[in-house]
């Protein structure tokens, strides 16, 4: 699986080669990475010079000459000729930026080659190999180790860099990039997942061009503005068709992502920690490494590469104990109360939550200090004994009877100024003497460079862990970071990554300790959704953003990077508070269950007959969990803008969702697709029988009756509260190979008629098709 035949080295996961060669000048030249070769020579894919082009640098060692900025090069140094942009720039010894690292030495491992303080994907099967490559500096004894671990089953290869400084004098590292690639084509276009505060990664795609695009986040955290995943797509990739590679990074802070095309139809990728505002000092004998870099490729579209991704997050990012399993149903506090809450009234939602199938109450932000607004009491994690007299264990032990599990809200990185926590230890923030600090949701972030502020942190959160049985925790971290200044930091350069191997560490403490506490991790929804935070939390909050039809771009846009296992989507009341959208119960239902489900609603403003349809909802997704939350996931391919069918497949069963954004008039009739039924095999197909509100009709209720009724009026929404009516279902038997090629559906609803045969979404309408093999 990893080869060295001099001077070729060849790395093969299940589908994929990655080769590389020690150039006779001792760089490393790229030569390939794509679906498996059968070649045993690779002489076809290097470089064939015999001139540089008119003011070309020629880089000559001994009898032989390079040019390197003509060269798909595996990293690359500064100084010596290549003019792109540089992985690694370094402050060397003598004072001058000038670095050339050339090939030393190689060992192939077993497993992964573990980290001090990062964290790394792991080897879970005997199929995971690494290859150290050990480059040595031409002038100083520097060395330069390029890191690169194959994952065999998932298509996987992750690379990484480190850094050994053997000379007497200190350096100082100003960039170092986990990986660099050079493709020898250009005609790409590059996917990135961009947006803000509840609108997260949204997919935008765009062609590139003659110089430099880069996608990085300046925030502290990974952020929501840019996700660290991008995807190199050639030209006229779609789901099903055409080569893209997947970049990823395992790290929760500033990232950077840089493509640059050059002068000669070479195209440079490279991803790593941000250079802004990074110095990192090394003495001799110290080391300093990057996070892993995640690489995947695909010639068989987006839905090939995502799976790919999945796969490797399931099997080697999530944490062991968690893999796998059954994600419990949640109800959270949050949308239902906000601050304002009592013991009794959780008991008295739990209570109804418990009846209707939900497994896991979650206790949001408001039960401890003084806290009953986001002012105050960030920090001082006592609970507020007026809210709760029985304190965390009457409530957690109470819910405990009802037969679900207990779940509490910690934002531990944070304080208000307005808290026990700051009047006693002030110096705990983040700020810088002499500069009022700025606030982010009233608060301010603890510096977790600090070994103190740490150690404080993780003994108030376990006494809070000891003092009943909690069975989850919902981390959370509401603001971007700004006044970087830790006392503890010899140079400030090293602030933000130290705030994130700060923060790895207290991940760490708190997880060995409770290691069967699940954390679901949060900021302010996906502000870090990143593939180092799953490392220790397998599920993190998508967005505060529940309304579906923005959950659609939001999810769809991470399901190309993550799996539906680490994506926690709940069901909230409509209208919806953020968009004042008014959804069908069955399309927030329809676009949550794929991914980790919840309900986040006060249940006193659900009517009866929709209880009956939450119970129903929460029934399908117990049967069908292991599809919802492990199943491989296919995104239909549409050109229409109005419609997104998302496709799951777990073993014999499939559930396809069927999403209508806007409703067309006289709309087209429609047949619906599956994907990859095994052709020679028959199926049962069920859609999921959902009702609607007799409401949705508005007027036309008054023409379809005998007795006329104010549409608007008081009769109508009681009937509504207890009658719906139900939406055409489908269900018939049919060949894989049928339903590959599609069924035509039933007519939807278009104003001329409609009896029970007729298909009803309109604006916001969905439905589910759950398949099985007979
Ligand atoms: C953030 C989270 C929400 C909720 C609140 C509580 O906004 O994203 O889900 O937990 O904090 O203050």
């Amino acid at each position: 699986m990893i080869t060295f035949e001099n001077p070729y080295f060849k790395i093969g996961t299940k589908d994929l080669n990655y080769i590389f060669r020690i150039l006779p000048t001792g760089q490393l030249e790229h030569l390939y990475f794509g679906k498996k070769l059968i070649d045993q020579d690779y002489k076809a894919l290097e470089t064939k010079l015999t001139a540089g082009a008119g003011s070309t640098i020629e880089y000559t060692e001994g009898e032989s000459k390079t040019y390197l900025d003509l060269m798909t090069l595996e990293y690359s140094g500064i100084g010596k000729g290549d003019f792109r942009l540089s992985p690694i720039e370094i402050k060397m010894p003598d004072g001058s930026y000038v670095n050339d690292f050339v090939y030393d030495s190689y060992q192939i491992i077993d497993g992964i080659v573990e980290s001090k303080d990062l964290p790394i994907s792991r080897a879970n099967d005997q199929q995971v190999k690494s290859l150290v490559i050990k480059l040595i500096d031409k002038k100083f004894k520097i060395e330069l180790k390029l890191i690169y671990t194959l994952f065999f089953n998932s298509n996987v290869i992750t690379r990484r860099t480190q850094i050994i400084n053997q000379d007497k004098h200190e350096l100082v590292i100003r960039k170092i990039m986990s990986m660099m690639i050079d493709l020898p084509e250009t005609d790409y276009d590059l996917m990135t997942f961009d947006g803000g505060w509840i609108k997260e990664t949204h997919k935008h795609l765009r062609p590139l061009t003659y110089g430099t695009y880069i996608n990085d986040s300046t925030t502290g955290n990974s952020s929501n503005r840019h996700n660290p995943g991008i995807i190199l797509a050639k030209k006229g990739t779609h789901e099903d068709y055409g080569v893209c590679i997947g970049v990823n990074l395992v790290y929760s802070g500033n990232h950077y992502e840089a493509v640059q095309i050059s002068n000669h139809g070479l195209m440079r990728v490279m991803n790593g920690i941000n250079p802004h505002c990074f110095e990192w000092p090394l003495k001799q004998g110290e080391l300093f490494e990057t996070p892993e870099s995640v690489l995947t490729y695909s010639n068989q579209g987006f839905n090939t590469l995502s799976q790919s991704f999945h796969e490797f997050i399931n099997a080697h990012i999530t944490p062991r104990q968690f893999q796998q399993m059954n994600r419990p149903i949640v109800l959270n506090s949050w949308e239902a109360f906000f601050f304002d809450f009592n013991q009794n009234k959780l008991q008295k939602l739990a209570k109804k939550a418990s009846k209707l199938g939900v497994e896991l109450f979650v206790l949001d932000d408001g039960w401890f200090g003084t806290r009953s607004n986001d002012h105050q009491a960030l920090g001082d994690y006592d609970v507020n004994k007026k809210k709760l007299p029985g304190g965390l264990k009457g409530l957690s032990d109470n819910i405990h009877h009802m037969g679900m599990n207990f779940g509490l809200w910690f934002e531990p990185e944070m304080v208000n100024p307005q808290s026990k926590l700051f009047i006693n230890h002030p110096e705990y923030s983040i700020q810088i003497e002499g500069r009022i600090p700025a606030l982010g949701r009233n608060q301010l972030v603890l510096d977790l460079c600090n070994q103190e502020v740490r150690d404080y942190i993780y003994t108030q959160m376990s006494v809070v862990l000891d003092s009943a049985q909690i069975d989850y925790i919902k981390w959370d971290m509401n603001r971007h970071m700004t006044d970087m200044y830790s006392k503890t930091l010899t140079h400030q350069g090293m602030f933000f990554h130290s705030y994130i191997l700060g923060l790895y560490e207290l991940l760490n403490r708190i997880t060995t300790q409770y290691p069967n506490i699940m954390i679901e991790t949060c900021s302010s929804g996906g502000n870090r959704y990143d593939l180092g935070m799953l490392y220790y939390s397998p599920q993190i909050w998508a967005s505060d953003n529940t309304d579906p039809i923005e959950r659609l771009s939001i999810q769809e846009g991470l399901s190309y990077l993550y799996p539906q296992s680490t994506m926690s989507a709940h069901v909230s009341l409509a209208p919806h508070a953020q968009t004042l959208r008014k959804t069908p119960l069955s399309t927030r239902f329809n676009v949550a269950s794929f991914g980790i489900l919840g309900y986040e609603l006060d249940l006193k403003y659900v009517s009866p007959i929709e209880k009956k349809e939450i119970k129903k909802q929460i029934e399908l997704y117990k049967k069908y969990r292991n599809v919802f939350q492990y199943g491989k996931l296919y995104r239909h391919n549409s050109t229409d803008v109005h419609h997104k069918i998302w496709q799951l497949s777990y073993k014999d069963s499939h559930i396809l969702g069927n999403y209508q954004t806007l409703s067309d008039a006289s709309p087209n009739l429609e047949t619906l697709k599956f994907k990859d039924l095994e052709d020679s095999k028959m199926y049962q197909v069920d859609s999921f029988q959902q009702s609607m509100s007799i409401s949705r009709f508005g007027h036309l209720i008054s023409h379809a009756l005998p007795i006329k009724i104010n549409f608007n009026g008081a009769i109508m929404r009681l009937i509504s509260k207890y009658k719906q009516l139900d939406n055409a279902t489908e269900s018939f038997k049919a060949s894989g190979r049928l339903l590959n090629h599609g069924f035509k559906m039933k007519q939807q609803f278009m104003g001329t008629w409609y009896n029970d045969q007729t298909r009803i979404l309109g604006d916001y309408g969905s439905q589910l098709y759950i398949v099985g093999k007979i």
